[in-house]
């Protein structure tokens, strides 16, 4: 096969053209390889979330996630598909203390993983780390109003921007990173109408969680949309499988195979007959 007819993975210039044309950009959270496997085909993007943390550590927060796990998780994701753009997040801690620290860790998850991008989450304060990135060659998509990261300085998983001051803060931290060069911005735990006024303002893609619907593109965390997550699920996010009950069917249909002596071997797959 040559080159040019091998299927090409969607890149961030193709997304960033979908706002013009109103194509919504489609995406989710994965954290291995049968998941990411599954997504491919139906989405535009994957972030590895540092919500890996909580998801599939059990953690109680995302700020324990290293850099290592991070790169990990997100070198399992871009291996295990073609087509969907990935980006990864930047943990707690590794972008924060300089730009130089910014750049290194940001370079070391993009080589180590293959990722397309970086995800950052910060308000007009860490728009100067998004040009430094950017202006390295490093894709940057911004994350604002709600940053789990800032879960202690927030005072919990809150709602952000509900009086017209906050409101306006947050439309100047994404201002901000826009001007700094970011690709585009997640907007997190927003006031509906903020949701819409950011998509308007800018002129890079929203990508609205918990935002509005009127956002260039929305994610979720796949273990919610599936049902996996128990009761730790955001109370804005919607289920649209019950991947639990056919997990929980499997598991006591290879529960009851194995007590009834109903077990595939290697005889069983190869034909040997049982001698009488
Ligand atoms: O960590 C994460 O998965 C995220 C998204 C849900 C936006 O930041």
């Amino acid at each position: 096969m040559s080159v040019h007819s091998q299927q090409q993975r969607l890149g961030i210039p193709q997304l960033m053209a979908f706002k013009a044309t109103g194509r919504k950009i489609v995406s989710l959270t994965a954290y291995s390889a049968p998941i990411a496997r599954l997504l491919d085909e139906a989405l535009d993007m994957i972030l590895v979330g540092d919500s890996t943390a909580m998801v599939a550590y059990g953690m109680p927060d995302t700020l324990g996630f290293t850099l290592a796990q991070m790169t990990a998780h997100a070198a399992a994701v871009v291996r295990s598909t073609s087509r969907v753009c990935v980006v990864a997040d930047m943990p707690f801690g590794s972008y924060q203390a300089s730009l130089e620290q910014a750049f290194t860790n940001a370079a070391q998850l993009m080589a180590g993983s293959g990722a397309s991008g970086v995800k950052l989450e910060g308000g007009a304060a860490l728009a100067p780390t998004t040009r430094y990135l950017v202006d390295r060659g490093i894709p940057v998509l911004a994350h604002v109003g709600l940053m789990p990261q800032y879960v202690n300085a927030m005072g919990g998983f809150r709602a952000q921007g509900m009086d017209a001051a906050a409101a306006a803060r947050i439309l100047e931290d994404a201002l901000a990173h826009e001007q700094a060069g970011a690709w585009g911005v997640v907007v997190e735990g927003v006031a509906e109408s903020l949701g819409r006024e950011l998509t308007q303002a800018l002129r890079i893609p929203t990508i609205g969680i918990g935002a509005s619907p009127d956002c260039d593109g929305q994610i979720l965390v796949t273990e919610d949309i599936l049902g996996l997550s128990g009761a730790r699920i955001p109370r804005f996010a919607q289920t649209f499988g019950n991947a639990a009950q056919v997990i929980a069917e499997a598991v006591q249909a290879y529960a009851d195979a194995v007590h009834e002596g109903r077990f595939p071997t290697l005889d069983h797959c190869f034909g040997v007959r049982k001698q009488d």
